[in-house]
């Protein structure tokens, strides 16, 4: 059993952290923002993410998991300190470093036995000798021994738990291979491949594996594309591909995009990265304009199927990302909402989680109780996020309560021909019209 402190109570720390505690070790999780630690101190969720609140709760009960905002206490006898704050992107496209910075100096400050500090925070490769570099500098007189370990996060929202218990594998990066070692070892009941690289090379793996997703379900938005023009599927297409064994099924479903915590600020950082250093990323340039143009192209389908967009009334089913989350960041529907009012409709919306902070962002957005609700009065119904609960909904109702008749099924999970025998003009993407 091993003495962590986890800096970051966001998803990733929050969901490391619990994890860790629950197999057996002893967490900490700091953060310096009080009412986040407040609320997770009274056992309210500061997220929303399957499953993780009773993990908590077991653990906090058994004595392995608790918060504080103390930065002494927490690293007190600490063998590990895990960084794992937020790196957005800034301007430019670069991500942020402020947060892990701060974290850095803060163990500097307070560092008074030797510690392995483990970044989980996604940053630019290089960032590793740069957090030991603080650490070294701010102690110059008399630094206790320390090592910096990479250890990037794999985590999906809304599966995080469990991505964390069965992962794929735990990728270490160090300068020093003993140390590395030691992080594996926190990992060892989990039984999973292990790979340890120098602390670039594991700062890389987490990009080229978040950039190559993402360029996946580009590649198959282009496919989609090109059915629509040629009249073919590309729900089979990525069906025939996926049995490929060199292919494989995942990451192929066309829909409206990528958004989310990870992807589009990986891919911009790695693309920012590149860029600086000369080397052009011209498929990664590719994979970020093929995702904005699927918001733009369902606009632009919806204004087609409309004759225009003024004075309509449009339904909105699914705000976050993608389902299973809260999070709404660079969510595909907030963006083609806000397409939709510039082009002067009016949105109404209904999300299993994340109407409040969807209305914090875009105001006009008109909230409605339930998918009924929202087909109420109109003219066309556009499926942004596939949550299971819109999956089979009662259509006859949705017909009868809307104004027109238009559905942009912008995940392709409903059946377009039972759609059209029932009266809907139905558009799915890169699927052909209905007979
Ligand atoms: C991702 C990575 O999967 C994870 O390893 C990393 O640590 C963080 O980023 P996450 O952002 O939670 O995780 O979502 P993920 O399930 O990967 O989906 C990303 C986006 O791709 C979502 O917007 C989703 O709707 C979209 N997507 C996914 C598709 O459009 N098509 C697909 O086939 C798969």
């Amino acid at each position: 059993m091993a003495k962590i402190c986890v800096i970051g109570t966001g998803y990733v720390g929050l969901v490391t952290g619990t994890c860790f505690s629950d197999i057996g070790h002893q967490v900490v999780c700091l953060d310096i923002d009080e009412s986040r630690i407040k609320q997770l101190q009274k056992g309210q969720m500061p997220i929303y993410e399957p499953g993780l609140e009773q993990v908590i709760e077991q653990n906090v009960r058994a004595g392995r998991l608790a918060f504080s905002t103390n930065y002494r206490e927490s690293l007190s006898g600490a063998d590990f300190a895990f960084i794992a704050v937020g790196t957005p992107s800034s301007d430019d496209g670069d991500a942020d470093m402020q947060y892990v910075k701060k974290a850095a100096i803060s163990i500097a400050e307070h560092l008074d036995h030797p510690i392995i500090i483990v970044n989980k925070s996604t940053v630019p490769v290089g960032t590793g000798d740069w957090v030991a570099e603080i650490i070294q500098d701010l102690n110059s007189q008399d630094v206790p021994e320390f090592s910096v370990v990479s250890n990037p996060e794999f985590l999906r929202e809304g599966s995080a738990v469990s991505d964390f218990m069965n992962p794929d594998r735990v990728v270490l990066g160090s300068t020093d291979p003993e140390a590395a070692q030691k992080v594996a070892d926190l990992y060892e009941t989990l039984r999973a491949p292990i790979m340890i690289t120098d602390l670039r090379t594991a700062e890389m793996i987490k990009y080229a594996s978040n950039a190559f997703l993402a360029a996946r379900i580009s590649f198959i938005n282009e496919m989609a594309t090109i059915c629509e023009s040629l009249g073919a599927d590309v729900r089979q297409v990525a069906k025939g591909m996926g049995m490929d064994k060199r292919i494989g099924p995942s990451f192929l479903e066309a829909g409206l995009g990528w958004g989310g915590s990870c992807f589009p600020k990986d891919v911009k950082a790695l693309a920012h990265m590149a860029d600086t250093r000369g080397a052009h990323p011209q498929l990664l340039q590719a994979v970020m304009d093929i995702n904005h143009n699927q918001r733009i192209s369902a606009v632009k389908k919806l204004e087609q199927a409309l004759g225009s967009l003024r004075g309509r009334l449009i339904g909105v089913l699914g705000l976050s990302f993608k389902p299973n989350t809260d999070d709404i960041r660079d969510a595909p529907s907030l963006d083609i909402i806000r397409m939709l009012l510039d082009g002067g409709a009016e949105v109404q919306a209904f999300d299993p989680q994340a109407m409040a902070a969807s209305k914090a962002e875009i105001p006009q957005i008109i909230l409605c109780d339930n998918p009924y609700a929202v087909a109420e009065g109109v003219d066309a119904l556009l499926l942004a996020t596939e949550w299971n609960e819109f999956k089979s909904l009662d259509f006859q109702r949705i017909k009868n309560n809307m104004r027109g008749d238009v559905i942009l099924d912008g995940r392709n999970i409903w059946d377009e021909q039972d759609l059209h025998e029932m009266g809907f003009t139905y558009m799915g993407i890169g699927v052909p019209e209905p007979k």
